[in-house]
């Protein structure tokens, strides 16, 4: 029996809009029984159809969340959403410190930190993201960047319910380029040792997803790969086919 239920969480980004509605039911619809008994389902649409999308996914026992929050309650932060907020609209999980976060907004591992924090606060999952540029891994510092960030945006007090991981090289964000499989299964290996020696038998609970160019026909490898609890799909989440024909590698 698996120790972690295996999660597949979509990550819209700034794409959708109203009738997209329309991609999330035909994903309710394909996510039969057989489906979610083996794999827990998420979808992560922009901030303004996160509430469309809860009413929607009543009782489909497919998950929605958000991109981003602010680590703050409520306050003076033009733009911005709180946790408390995504959780008023009905949603259950968060992502934090994506790349995108991290290098056009120059959020630093603190920040994540406190955004993963602010999720526990409000009852959400955090979904916490780290990975490597290209000039890391060529560098060879990929462990030791990974290492930095773990240290940096892991919130003390973490558990397999109320975190997350997802790594996701940046290199391979939306490039179609992917690491080896030996090569994630080292990173994952690496993180999951870490996660153990910080919170003991609760870091084998904390699900660790791969993320970066995870399409229909590469998910069945690298969702085989030890240590791989699960996906965080960019592109190929927007399509009901792609990303329901992703899950269902667990079927
Ligand atoms: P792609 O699947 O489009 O490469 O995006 C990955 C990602 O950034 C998910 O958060």
């Amino acid at each position: 029996m698996r120790v972690r239920t295996p999660l597949v969480v979509g990550n819209w980004k700034m794409n959708g809009l109203k009738a997209s509605a329309a991609e999330l039911g035909r994903m309710i619809e394909g996510y039969g029984p057989e489906l979610r008994w083996k794999v827990q389902m998420a979808v992560c649409p922009p901030a303004t159809l996160i509430q469309t999308f809860c009413v929607a996914a009543l009782g489909s026992r497919i998950w929605i969340g958000a991109q981003d929050c602010n680590a703050d309650v409520s306050g003076a932060y033009t733009g911005d959403i709180s946790a408390e907020m995504i959780a008023d609209c009905g949603g259950g999980l968060v992502i934090v410190g994506h790349s995108e976060r991290r290098t056009k907004y120059a959020e630093s591992d603190a920040q994540a930190r406190a955004k993963a924090e602010a999720a526990r606060r409000a009852g959400l999952v955090s979904v916490l993201c780290i990975g490597e540029t290209e000039a890391e891994r060529l560098a060879g510092e990929a462990i030791a960047v990974i290492d930095s960030q773990l240290a940096g945006s892991v919130p003390d007090g973490a558990t397999g319910s109320n975190l997350v991981l997802a790594y996701e090289p940046v290199w391979a964000i939306g490039t179609g380029l992917t690491p080896s499989n030996a090569d994630i299964a080292e990173v994952h290996a690496h993180i999951r040792q870490r996660l153990v020696a910080r919170f003991g038998r609760e870091g084998e609970k904390i699900r660790i997803l791969y993320g970066g160019s995870v399409k229909p026909a590469n998910a069945s490898e690298i969702l085989g790969i030890a240590d791989v609890d699960g996906a965080l799909v960019g592109g190929a989440s927007l399509k009901a086919a792609d990303f329901l024909a992703i899950a269902s590698v667990y079927a």
